[in-house]
């Protein structure tokens, strides 16, 4: 065991640490920031939690409470699948990387354990995750729960961690999860909570606005590919100039929804979101059974909806003052519906007891 164990804090004999991070929603822009347009993403109220305990067997165990999986590690496995994901990074082998992620889900924590380790040795420890999260469903899930676990590791190992280094660390899990450099709006949002302006061509804005709104997610459990509807959408813009100005229209969309989220003005913000669904609908990445979802959240009188990430399935959002009839009529149209908020705190520590720990 290293002496680096000796900057560990002990609370009665056990150490606990634990961190929650939000999931993410794009709420405009979509597919024009592809095209350097601003983009609107925000935090969203259904989290993901790491817990962090010390243990006294040699090696971390892993415990995934969504997957119903564990899996434990040595220290020779950790420093070994670092040096191949820096060797797969420097070599920019993104499509290896991303096939790591597929054959083994934990790829992107271990390697985030595996920076915590190189820079102060190895500690044994048990990790518990747990995620409110849909996975694969454009929500964030990975980055909320990559974050979770820099920040539960940062304060099991004493590091202080700032909100800046929790996000980076974050992007580097996102960076094998992808297989590639993503935007940064995952991890950025995640952590920083609230709402997000991004612009490829410019730095991630954090805004200043502290304002919680009612939203309904209904999720349509069709898996859209991202990369094929970016595709799509790049040939249809090819082979039809003039359809770029439906970016630039996105492009007012996204500017005057600060606005309206800034003064908390539902009934702006739906309008805004209805015109984006429309014009993503001309982009031709919206799917029936988006449609549909979108159809049913009006009638049942919310403010505004659309699709939300990359579309061809996956989610959409509606804002509502009534949630309850929102979602069930989500239900009915035959989505699955979260009544949550947008706008909330980012990344933040977590009182853990041991008794719940690997429960
Ligand atoms: O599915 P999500 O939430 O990761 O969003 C994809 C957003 C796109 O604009 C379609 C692609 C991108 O890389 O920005």
């Amino acid at each position: 065991m290293k002496e680096k164990q000796v900057f560990i804090k002990k609370e009665a004999g056990v150490l606990m640490f634990g961190a929650s991070a939000p999931g993410k929603v794009i709420l405009f822009g979509e597919h024009a920031v592809v095209y350097d347009k601003l983009g609107i993403a925000a935090a969203v109220d259904i989290r993901s939690v790491a817990e962090v305990t010390e243990n006294n067997h040699r090696r971390i165990t892993v415990k995934d409470k969504r997957l119903d999986m564990i899996q434990q590690l040595t220290e020779s496995e950790i420093s070994r699948l670092k040096q191949r994901v820096d060797e797969l990074r420097k070599e920019e082998d993104y499509e290896s990387l991303k096939q790591m992620s597929k054959d083994d889900i934990f790829s992107p924590i271990k390697y985030i354990i595996s920076l915590f380790v190189a820079e102060h040795g190895f500690v044994p420890f048990e990790l518990l995750l747990r995620s409110d999260i849909p996975i694969a469903s454009g929500l964030g899930s990975g980055s909320s729960l990559f974050a979770s676990v820099v920040s539960a590791l940062g304060d099991f190992y004493q590091m202080n961690l700032t909100k800046k280094e929790i996000s980076d660390m974050t992007y580097q899990g996102d960076i094998i999860a992808h297989g590639g450099t993503p935007s940064g709006i995952d991890n950025s949002t995640v952590v920083y909570g609230g709402y997000i302006a991004f612009r490829k061509s410019e730095q991630i804005k954090i805004l200043d606005i502290k304002q919680k709104i009612p939203i309904v997610i209904g999720d349509t459990g069709i898996g859209g590919n991202t990369g094929e509807l970016v595709g799509n959408v790049r040939k249809l813009l090819q082979q039809n100039p003039e359809k770029k100005k439906l970016l630039d229209e996105i492009d007012n969309i996204s500017q005057d929804s600060i606005i309206a989220i800034k003064n908390n003005s539902l009934k702006e913000l739906g309008a805004l979101m209805n015109k984006n669904h429309e014009l993503l609908g001309q982009l031709g990445v919206s799917h029936s059974a988006l449609e549909k979802l979108c159809n049913a959240a009006l009638q049942a009188d919310a403010f505004g909806a659309k699709m939300s990430g990359a579309g061809g399935g996956g989610i959409m959002i509606a804002v509502a003052d009534d949630q309850k009839k929102v979602a069930e009529a989500i239900e009915k149209a035959g989505g699955k519906a979260i009544i949550t908020n947008i706008g909330v705190e980012g990344v933040k520590k977590i009182k853990t007891d041991k008794n719940q720990v690997g429960g």
